[in-house]
């Protein structure tokens, strides 16, 4: 049990990889508040995850807004009466060739996925700052190392969350929090599944063949999102205090380096 009684918060919770991290989570011994813009969805992993609610809690929290991120610290410590970390996997993708990408959908993607990942860390930090330290592992993309296509925003802000983690475990490791970053790439989720959708016409194949094959050659099939889980437990535990500022690819294989 690497994270008896520690109290984390995961954003994107009503998806897919939030869903899978919270679950290995509480299958080391810690405890979630689960945090989504959509708080239906957020209600619902959290009934699946522990019907009993004693060790999960569902908030709505849009990330991309400072006051929601200090609403989410407050929640936490409200109802669990401590916090000991963040993973910030709230992510959107918007799929386009980059000929046609409108800047629009560009800087949505960067509000989300970095602004929203650096505003709930500040808030996160600072509680962790004044009550000796704590991990925080942000959810970037095997996207970040490499350039897959019609999806070049999406991409460039995968990269730019990589280098967030790295920027922030540099400056904050004096204050005791660790940072670091996982790689997914083809994992089953309903993002993965919104890929297969959009290519399907494009390609003229069914998007349930694309989806089948989606998974890392290397492993065969699909990654499940509590694979990812288990890593991001593991990062966020007192064992992984050697690992600063890393970008781990958690792709069966498919980004070798
Ligand atoms: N599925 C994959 O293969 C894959 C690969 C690499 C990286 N990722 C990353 O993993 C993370 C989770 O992805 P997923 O596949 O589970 O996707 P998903 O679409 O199933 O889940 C994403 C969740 O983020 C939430 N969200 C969106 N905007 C938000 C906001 N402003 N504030 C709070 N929550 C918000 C959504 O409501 C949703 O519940 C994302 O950061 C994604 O980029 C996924």
């Amino acid at each position: 049990m690497r994270l008896n009684d520690r109290i984390y918060i995961v954003t994107g919770g009503a998806g897919g990889i939030g869903a899978g991290i919270a679950r290995a989570i509480l299958d080391q011994g810690g405890k979630v508040v689960l945090a989504d813009v959509d708080l239906d969805g957020v209600a619902a992993a959290c009934a699946d995850l522990d019907p009993s609610g004693g060790s999960v809690h569902p908030i709505r929290c849009d990330v991309t807004s400072e006051p929601d991120a200090a609403a989410a610290v407050v929640s936490a410590l409200d109802r669990f009466g401590r916090l000991d970390g963040l993973v910030n996997n709230a992510g959107v993708v918007t799929l386009d060739a980059a000929w046609d990408a409108s800047p629009d959908a560009v800087n949505r993607e960067f509000d989300i996925n970095v602004t929203g990942t650096f505003v709930l860390s500040q808030a996160v930090g600072r509680h962790l700052r004044e009550h000796g330290g704590g991990a925080i592992v942000n959810v970037a993309s095997n996207c970040g190392k490499v350039g897959y296509r019609n999806m070049a925003g999406y991409n460039a802000s995968k990269a730019a969350v990589i280098n967030l983690s790295r920027s922030l475990a540099l400056e904050w490791a004096e204050d005791g929090i660790n940072v670091n970053a996982v790689c997914p790439g083809g994992v089953d989720t309903p993002m993965l599944a919104g890929v297969a959708d959009w290519l399907s016409p494009r390609l003229g194949v069914p998007a349930a063949e694309l989806l089948a094959g989606m998974g890392p050659a290397q492993l065969g099939r699909k990654v499940e999102p509590i694979e990812v889980g288990r890593v991001v437990a593991f990062l966020l535990s007192d064992d992984a205090i050697i690992i600063r500022g890393q970008a781990i690819n958690v792709d069966g294989g498919d980004t070798p380096y």
